[in-house]
């Protein structure tokens, strides 16, 4: 399966589940166009990004981050081109049954009438992969740690500040064992310590879960803390992909007047 076992705790965690092995999946987009009436929000937009990999993408707000997600996750429908997930069709009902996406949404999109544990285990509980209760609240309590927020289980979402509440939301898309995760705007509205402890949260899922990220973000800071790769998107495209150093070394016009608007913007550039 595809939490790893570091602990005895995480080793009884890999016995006798249901969690079957995930497997990171590639997703290619290939010459992706969208438009809302005349408002052509991508542009033969074409990305990879690699199985096991985190990638960020950075764009002004409105450019179409989330437009590009809810593509990848087979909301959206694109007027044409191809969403490649392994190299099958999104739409294609076999990606549905060998691979498992999760999506961590803007609001986090918590149940406020559940505690944080019920938050977590509700997939587990619809999907009936677990049929006893030790086992699910030990997923809680080990997802919880994941992100930072162990004893956290019986609390109430009212009760948790905003950064709180995403990272419960990132501990429900762990619990599910995915093998993509899309986070949309992971430390909007959250101040920068706020923003710190999302972006450790998601460093850590790294170590402790081989999945494959798409984070979209304005927040350049994140996306040089916790990205392999940088794509930056602009009036529906790509225009550059690469590590944080090489965007950082960017001689494109364009990139270099988005990081450093964003740098000066926040008090001459202090990163997290
Ligand atoms: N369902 C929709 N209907 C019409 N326009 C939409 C819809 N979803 C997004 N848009 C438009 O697409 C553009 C990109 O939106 P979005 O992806 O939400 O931007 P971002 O996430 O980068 O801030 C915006 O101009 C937005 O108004
Ligand atoms: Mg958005």
């Amino acid at each position: 399966m595809g939490i790893r076992a570091e602990t005895t705790d995480e080793i009884k965690l890999d016995t006798g589940s249901n969690y079957r092995q995930n497997i990171p999946v590639g997703v290619k987009l290939i010459k992706l166009n969208k438009s809302f009436g005349n408002n052509q929000v991508l542009r033969d937009l074409d990305l990879e990004v690699n199985p096991g990999e985190t990638l960020v993408v950075i764009g002004k707000t409105g450019s179409g981050k989330s437009v590009l997600l809810r593509h990848i996750i087979g909301l959206e429908e694109p007027d044409s081109g191809e969403i490649l997930i392994n190299g099958m069709d999104v739409n294609d009902p076999e990606v549905r049954k060998k691979h498992r996406f999760a999506m961590v949404f803007q609001s986090s999109a918590l149940f406020n009438s559940l505690t944080v544990a019920d938050n977590i285990s509700l997939y587990l509980r619809e999907h009936r992969l677990f049929d006893d209760e030790s086992t699910i609240s030990q997923i809680v309590s080990h997802t919880l740690s994941i992100v930072g927020l162990e004893g956290k289980e019986n609390n109430m979402p009212s009760e948790l500040s905003g950064g709180m509440k995403k990272r419960v939301a990132i501990a429900r898309a762990i619990a599910m064992n995915p093998d993509l995760i899309l986070v949309d705007e992971p430390t909007s509205e959250l101040d920068p310590m706020m923003a710190r402890t999302i972006g450790d949260a998601i460093l850590n899922l790294r170590k402790h879960v081989e999945v494959t990220q798409i984070v979209v973000t304005h927040d350049i800071d994140l996306a040089y803390y916790i990205a392999d790769r940088i794509a930056v998107l602009d009036e529906g495209q790509i225009i550059e992909v690469g590590a944080p150093q090489e965007i950082d070394r960017s001689t494109n016009p364009l990139v270099r007047k988005f990081i450093t608007t964003q740098f000066e913007r926040e008090e001459g550039g202090t990163r997290l």
